[in-house]
């Protein structure tokens, strides 16, 4: 028999103590497992959410990513009116990650989906960072274990709520023009950065994009017609719209006097640095629509197929993020909340409890 020592790294604690429903370890040492299963919140359905695979600085970081993204997802599904609740697991990596197709990976992911089928389908994953399709499929078929496995890339579709979100606050602002002769500044030209800068150009929009990667964002530019900016610069770049499609917490505290545009829409998950941030924006004049309900538009794509839709119904569900953030804007600005407190209010209500501010 093969041990792998799995020299993890540990902590005094695995997690906040009963930020989820269930917080589940998972060990084998045979294949070299150490991963965690958030399950945050059942009450809308059976817990979707991906399976992210990276290394961690603490066992107690991986429990925390694992919570927090859970949670998440139950902000996106109930937001989306979608029937599931949130969950996310996390595989800790430790070292290269197997390749693809090897039978050490194979041997992993069956493992983790024979222990995700312990959960009695209470959490069904699906590809996020660092995991594959075929991961999904290994848990699926080998481990036996609910999982969705759909090859249709999510992005475009989250793309396309992205750009349902960013033209109904134009609307909300401008009136019905939408994104015509607007400024759309896009951080983070990856599959669904690009697409929504596509979208925002076809609708009328003047483009700015920006990303690590300046070939893309340059050879993009230079076929819409738009121009670069270094993407450090991107938030602070004269605009109408700011788009973030990169990395987490670009919104910081301190940012918010020198942001320019007066809307925030984009498909990067947690884009305010602290829950204070969304106040801030209020006061500041800036329409921030929450990232969980403009981001859900790859769920929605995902739910279609499980629901069997058809590819019209799959898009008009989507569509219907902007009809979404018109009636949580209009919300706001009748009980002078922000845009996030009136989508938390929202999840409120269809949960029955008060979610975590
Ligand atoms: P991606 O990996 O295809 O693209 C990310 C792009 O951002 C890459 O072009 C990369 O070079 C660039 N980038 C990385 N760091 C940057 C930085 N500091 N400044 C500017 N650009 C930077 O990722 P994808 O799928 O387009 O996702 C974008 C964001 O949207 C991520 O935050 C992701 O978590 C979120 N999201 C994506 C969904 C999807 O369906 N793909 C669904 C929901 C959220």
């Amino acid at each position: 028999m093969t041990t792998v020592t799995h020299p993890v790294p540990t902590s005094d604690a695995i997690a906040t103590p009963w930020a989820s429903e269930q917080t589940i370890t998972c060990r084998d040492d045979r294949v070299g497992l150490r991963a965690i299963i958030a399950i945050d919140d059942t009450t809308l359905g059976p817990g979707f959410g991906g399976v992210r695979y990276r290394a961690y600085p603490s066992t107690e970081a991986a429990a925390r990513e694992a919570q927090r993204l859970a949670a998440a997802m139950t902000l996106k599904h109930a937001l989306a009116e979608l029937p599931y609740g949130g969950a996310k697991s996390v595989v800790v990596l430790d070292g290269d990650a197997p390749a693809p197709g090897s039978p050490e990976r194979r041997a992993l992911f069956a493992r983790f989906g024979e222990m995700i089928a312990r959960t009695a389908g209470s959490y069904v994953p699906g590809v996020d960072m660092g995991t594959l399709l075929e991961d999904m499929q290994t848990i699926r078929d080998d481990g036996g274990a609910r999982a969705f496995c759909d090859e249709v890339s999510p992005s475009p579709f989250t793309a396309r709520g992205v750009y349902a979100a960013m033209r109904a606050a134009a609307v909300h602002h401008h009136g019905e023009g939408g994104l015509s002769g607007l400024r759309v500044v896009v951080q983070g030209i990856g599959s669904v950065g690009e697409e929504v800068a596509r979208l925002a150009h076809g609708d009328g929009a003047r483009v700015t994009l920006a990303d690590i990667d300046t070939a893309r964002a340059q050879a993009l530019a230079t076929e819409l017609g738009g121009d670069t900016v270094p993407t450090e610069a991107a938030p602070f770049t004269e605009a109408d719209v700011f788009a973030p499609c990169a990395v987490a917490r670009v919104v910081t505290r301190d940012s918010i006097d020198r942001l320019p545009a007066r809307i925030i829409a984009g498909a990067a998950n947690d884009t305010l640095d602290s829950p204070d941030c969304a106040g801030a924006l209020q006061a500041a004049g800036i329409t921030f629509v929450p990232d969980f309900v403009a981001n859900a538009g790859g769920v929605i794509q995902v739910h279609g197929g499980v629901a069997g839709w058809s590819p019209e119904e799959t898009l008009a569900a989507i569509d219907r993020i902007g009809e979404r953030v018109t009636g949580l804007l209009a919300a706001a600005e009748a009980e002078g909340i922000t845009p996030v407190e009136a989508a938390l209010r929202r999840a409120d209500a269809a949960l029955g409890r008060t979610v975590v501010r």
